[in-house]
């Protein structure tokens, strides 16, 4: 007997007409390079969509106590995080007098309207005062994004199941042996540089294409603006735990 996949071959499976048919460039004349600039950004949310998926999936293992199943989501993440970041070389080839000619027709949307990189931010764990100031921008921020906020932070999570375990983030540096809960909390670390080194080749991408003073679509300062959140931390802990070992400054 026939089943569905017997009908299904690879551009339906992908629905490729209709992801094909996603890319509407403004400029008029088109100008050939803003296809390049959508599809950059339209795959970046793809990521960040996957991205989103696999941190629910660390997540729920963190909260289950199940240390190897986490260790092996984080490997993900971090792939994603990496994969997000080096997307952002494609747009170094497109110059800043090049830019210039289609900006206008941007209008005023702006990567800091995207919602699931906000989702992103909270789930990892992201309070910090701008940052909240950031999301309440634009009145009640989206409903994906207050999920999120409700969700125990990934450091939260990550310190309770160190407790569950009986021991504590000093004692997995400490150890004479690493342990699955060590390979966790350096995947964590990983993780955080992974997203700050997004944040430092945007902001650099921004300077080479806008300059350093020029204000952005979204109505912040650009490219200083995007330098304060370079200090955005997800796991405090993790940094400060490193200190132990060198001692108070004298
Ligand atoms: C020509 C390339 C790009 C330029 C000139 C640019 C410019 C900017 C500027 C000026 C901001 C600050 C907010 C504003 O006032 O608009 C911003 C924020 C942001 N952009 Fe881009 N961007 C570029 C490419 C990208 C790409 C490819 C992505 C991928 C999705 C992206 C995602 C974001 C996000 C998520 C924010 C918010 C960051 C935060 O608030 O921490 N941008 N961008």
């Amino acid at each position: 007997m026939a089943d569905a996949s017997d009908t299904i071959d690879y551009g339906s499976y992908l629905e490729l007409d209709k992801l094909l048919s996603l890319q509407h460039p403004q400029s008029h004349p088109e100008h050939p390079d803003e296809l390049l600039f959508i599809i950059v950004h339209q795959a970046s949310e793809l990521w960040f969509k996957v991205l989103l998926h696999e941190l629910h999936g660390l997540i729920s293992r963190l909260r289950n106590f199940d240390a190897v199943g986490s260790a092996l989501s984080i490997r993900r993440v971090n792939a994603l995080m990496q994969i997000v970041a080096s997307q952002l070389s494609a747009l170094e080839t497109l110059p800043p007098q090049r830019f210039a000619q289609f900006r206008g027709y941007l209008g005023r949307s702006s990567g800091s309207q995207s919602d699931q990189f906000r989702a992103i931010e909270a789930l990892s764990g992201l309070r910090d005062p701008h940052f909240m100031a950031a999301i309440g921008e634009h009145g009640e921020p989206p409903a994906i994004v207050q999920q999120a906020l409700q969700q125990p932070t990934l450091q939260d999570l990550f310190d309770a199941l160190v407790a569950h375990e009986g021991t504590t983030l000093e004692a997995l540096y400490m150890g004479p042996a690493p342990t699955a809960l060590f390979i966790i909390a350096e995947g964590l670390l990983e993780y955080e540089q992974n997203f700050s080194r997004w944040r430092f080749l945007h902001v650099q991408l921004v300077e080479r294409i806008i300059g350093p003073g020029t204000g952005g679509t979204g109505g912040t300062l650009g490219a200083k603006y995007l330098q304060r959140t370079i200090s955005h931390r997800f796991f405090p802990n993790l940094w400060a735990v490193r200190s132990r070992f060198y001692g108070a400054p004298t």
